[in-house]
């Protein structure tokens, strides 16, 4: 059941894409003007839901990856999204607790849950920033950044599922580049993206429309756009394809890679 009393202060007359995102994953920190979105999308994009439940599950699988195979220590999620199951820094501690999280999201119902989250436990490398992604300086020198990540060590530099909402103008690849460039070598990027690759003209066109009408700004890129965010990276296997594909836990009862349409890829800096 969703809550419908919002937190003080917050407007929720406008759809945003965290609890829109919420909705989706079957949480309850969204609001109508959020799950009308959610079914404006869905009407031009049937399979959305199942691509963001398939995108949290390729989240937790890198996490994995990253803490046990890898020996990350530090992340930086941007565009965090509302806590849900399997955060990134309940998987990570729970692999190395020593591990430090700063949770970035633009949202400030965001903001609201994951102080609580954060409050409630005894995660005391863990922290909430609220900031924007387009605003790279603002989050690399933010103390609460700066208090909990060592940037001259390796960091994992997590945007899942967030640059879809970096129209073109909003320069996505210099925002990537900027806080790449902020990183210790040995670092890594995670990113996960809406592609239009699978949409034949006629279902890009409907989802174009059905995008529109969400009233949240999105833009799907194909692979050779995706691949672009990589540049002067080391992909890691598998590299770049559907999330579906990176690394699966198990082979039964996959959709096909265009049921979701996201890819996927993790790459070190060297
Ligand atoms: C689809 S959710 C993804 C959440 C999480 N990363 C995941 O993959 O499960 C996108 C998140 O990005 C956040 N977001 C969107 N635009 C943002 C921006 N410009 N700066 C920071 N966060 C942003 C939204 O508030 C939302 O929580």
């Amino acid at each position: 059941m969703e809550s419908e009393q919002p937190p003080p202060g917050i407007d929720v007359s406008v759809p945003h894409s965290a609890r829109r995102y919420d909705y989706w994953l079957g949480g309850k920190d969204n609001f109508e003007a959020d799950r009308e979105s959610a079914r404006a999308v869905a009407e031009g994009y049937p399979p959305v839901q199942c691509a963001a439940v398939a995108n949290r599950a390729f989240l937790r699988r890198v996490v994995a990856y990253l803490a046990r195979d890898v020996g990350v220590r530090q992340y930086l999620d941007i565009g965090a999204g509302l806590p849900t199951v399997g955060n990134v820094h309940e998987i990570a501690q729970a692999i190395a607790p020593e591990s430090r999280v700063v949770y970035v999201d633009n949202d400030p119902i965001v903001a609201i849950h994951a102080k609580t989250l954060l409050r409630g436990g005894s995660h005391g490398r863990t922290a909430y920033l609220e900031a924007d992604l387009r605003d790279p300086a603002a989050i690399l020198t933010d103390p609460e950044t700066t208090s909990v990540l060592d940037l001259s060590r390796p960091v994992a530099l997590m945007l899942v599922a967030v640059l879809h909402f970096i129209t073109d103008d909003q320069r996505p690849y210099e925002l990537v580049r900027q806080l790449c460039d902020a990183l210790a070598p040995g670092s890594y990027l995670v990113v996960s993206h809406a592609t239009n690759d699978h949409l034949s003209v006629e279902d890009l066109a409907e989802s174009d429309a059905a995008n529109q009408r969400s009233g949240i700004p999105f833009r799907l890129r194909s692979t050779a756009e995706f691949a672009r965010f990589f540049e002067g990276l080391e992909l890691q296997p598998p590299g770049i394809g559907s999330i579906l594909s990176w690394r699966p836990e198990t082979w039964s009862a996959h959709p096909r890679p265009e049921a979701v349409s996201m890819l996927g890829a993790v790459a070190r800096k060297p």
